[in-house]
């Protein structure tokens, strides 16, 4: 069994580096959901979303704080490098909060929408992780990644059934001119 190493870090495979790179991606999208979160529970309409979004970003946080682990484990500076993926969908969920009236139901199906494509690309990436990590023989980081890998699906899992339970039937009875 591969140990848990530095040696990997002499190591220069293409895989390796592809690895950091990935995990400079994904310490930018946390950090941009650290200061996207508390926008999108500002401007959502029922309660239950904004706690959905608060809580999400206490776990987020912590998120941040396993990816910089992470890069200690493997002797990495803790860098982020701009994820345009998270940039186009925080984008998205910034027009979202304009096309919409606030204290609408509306708002908060677009919100939804937003936040579980966002939780998706956190899930994709996290996965690839987890595999690359055991490939690299990081099994300590790989540990770390599941964590934050349950906490996204749990997340996204929340935000579905905010939808299904109530906003989204709320926004179908709500009226075009509002
Ligand atoms: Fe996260
Ligand atoms: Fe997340």
């Amino acid at each position: 069994m591969k140990t848990q190493s530095i040696d990997f870090n002499g190591n220069d495979s293409k895989l390796e580096e592809f690895f950091v790179d990935q995990l400079k991606d994904i310490y930018w999208a946390e950090k941009k959901l650290v200061k996207t979160l508390p926008k999108m529970e500002e401007a959502a309409t029922t309660d239950e979303l904004k706690n959905a979004f608060r809580n999400h970003l206490e776990q987020t946080r912590e998120h941040v704080r396993r990816v910089e682990n992470v890069f200690d484990m493997i002797n990495e500076e803790a860098d982020a490098k701009k994820c345009l993926a998270m940039a186009g969908i925080t984008d998205e969920g910034s027009d979202i909060i304009d096309d919409t009236d606030e204290g609408s139901a509306q708002r908060d199906v677009g919100l939804i929408f937003a936040g579980q494509k966002a939780e998706h690309y956190e899930i994709a990436t996290y996965g690839g992780l987890i595999s690359l990590a055991k490939v690299l023989g990081y099994n300590d980081a790989a540990s770390t990644f599941h964590q934050t890998l349950e906490e996204e699906k749990e997340a996204d899992a929340l935000l579905t059934q905010i939808a299904e339970n109530n906003v989204n039937y709320k926004a179908s009875i709500e009226p075009l001119e509002a």
